[in-house]
């Protein structure tokens, strides 16, 4: 099997923590330890005294239990915890899709999961979200996207990069072409909770029995650090994909999943949503203000969840060579829309602390002088 190189990854990871001002990430602000007991009232000594043992490679029950909790209807025997929603994402999709296999998938996407399907599959097909209409799917070209082959289509809802939020009707009709060709959805629901107006964003969840949730703490949680996901679907489909996470990473952290469990408890986890939103309204208010006073270069629709906005510029550069000279010249890390196929965008992360944001943009402004001239 052979993979092609995940750039925006490989982009993130070698650089996010060199620069001065990482506006490369899609979540808020990481919380530190401290931070996260704080806000669940609690001490350090669960934490201190954790033994180091493996856990149950799926996850403890409690955690899988405090994970069914978000998902109407789900029991334990519907959750697979893994490191990290990319590594839900990656054995739910080697699981499901073989050689012979069509997948669709919606784009502009967090591509991690296109070059899984491309290694794993015979044919990968886009069906696009459509920038005219405020990022809404076009949800003709997926009905003639999806034939006989296809056997899986991916969304990510909220999506990544432009923050928008598919409705219950449009939902549904993704449902509705997956069910006529016997298609399997992969959701990935990870920016769920990371609404700026703070109204949970319609789940596929329980629509279909082809279907599976990935989401995990790293963006609506500020926890990317625990690297803690989860895979969310039928039962039986849930007992295979455990066999396929023997093979990759066996179990979660011990830490990581006891700090979950922290994180989820039904006191804590709307204090998350609660710092998360504080974080999303208070900076987007002046990233907003820095890119519509530039109207000649920038073209955007305000993101409705996740602290990514994804904006069109206009100026005679590449967006590769863009992000270079940011980062070289002002220590600020973005990302090109080269690494959603699509030049001539950049993916601002706002989720860093206000004053940051607001001296990175200055930054941003001085290269973008100079480009423009
Ligand atoms: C849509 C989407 N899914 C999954 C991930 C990866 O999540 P994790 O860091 O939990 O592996 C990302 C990270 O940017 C993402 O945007």
């Amino acid at each position: 099997m052979k993979i092609n190189p995940f750039r925006m990854e490989r982009w993130q990871s070698t650089w996010e923590n060199r620069v001065r001002f990482n506006l490369s990430e899609s979540g808020v602000h990481p919380m530190t330890p401290t931070e996260l007991l704080e806000l669940a009232g609690t001490d350090s000594q669960a934490l201190l005294s954790q033994r180091l043992v493996y856990n149950q490679s799926n996850g403890t029950e409690e955690l899988r239990e405090l994970v069914a909790a978000i998902y109407t209807g789900a029991t334990i025997d519907n959750v697979l915890v893994s490191n990290g929603g990319s590594e839900a994402n990656y054995v739910t999709t080697w699981s499901l899709i073989g050689p012979d296999d069509v997948v669709v998938m919606e784009v502009p996407n967090y591509m991690q999961v296109w070059g899984a399907a491309e290694a794993f599959a015979r044919e990968v097909r886009p069906f696009h979200l459509d920038e005219k209409r405020g990022w809404a799917p076009d949800l003709e070209q997926l009905d003639e996207q999806v034939d006989a082959d296809v056997k899986l289509i991916i969304v990510t809802n909220p999506n990544n990069p432009t923050g928008a939020i598919l409705t219950e009707a449009e939902i549904d009709r993704i449902v509705a072409i997956a069910e006529r060709a016997g298609a399997w959805i992969i959701a990935d629901e990870i920016y769920a909770g990371a609404e700026l107006d703070g109204r949970w964003s319609p789940s596929f969840w329980g629509r279909y029995d082809r279907l599976v949730i990935t989401a995990g703490l790293s963006k609506a949680y500020g926890l990317p650090g625990l690297r803690i996901g989860w895979a969310v679907g039928p039962t039986e489909f849930i007992a295979n994909l455990w066999s396929y996470k023997d093979y990759t990473s066996i179990a979660p952290g011990t830490l990581s999943d006891l700090c979950a469990r922290i994180a989820l408890d039904p006191d804590t986890r709307p204090k998350i949503y609660e710092r998360t939103r504080g974080i999303l309204n208070e900076n987007l208010g002046p990233l907003e203000e820095w890119l519509s006073g530039r109207p000649d270069i920038f073209h955007y629709r305000a993101p409705r969840a996740g602290a990514i906005c994804y904006a069109r510029y206009q100026l005679e550069i590449n967006s590769s060579a863009l992000a270079q000279r940011l980062k070289d010249e002002q220590s600020v890390l973005i990302v090109p829309g080269d690494h959603f196929n699509m030049d001539g965008f950049m993916r601002i992360g706002y989720g860093v602390p206000r004053p940051e944001l607001i001296e990175a943009l200055d930054r941003v402004e001085t290269v973008i002088k100079s480009v423009a001239g």
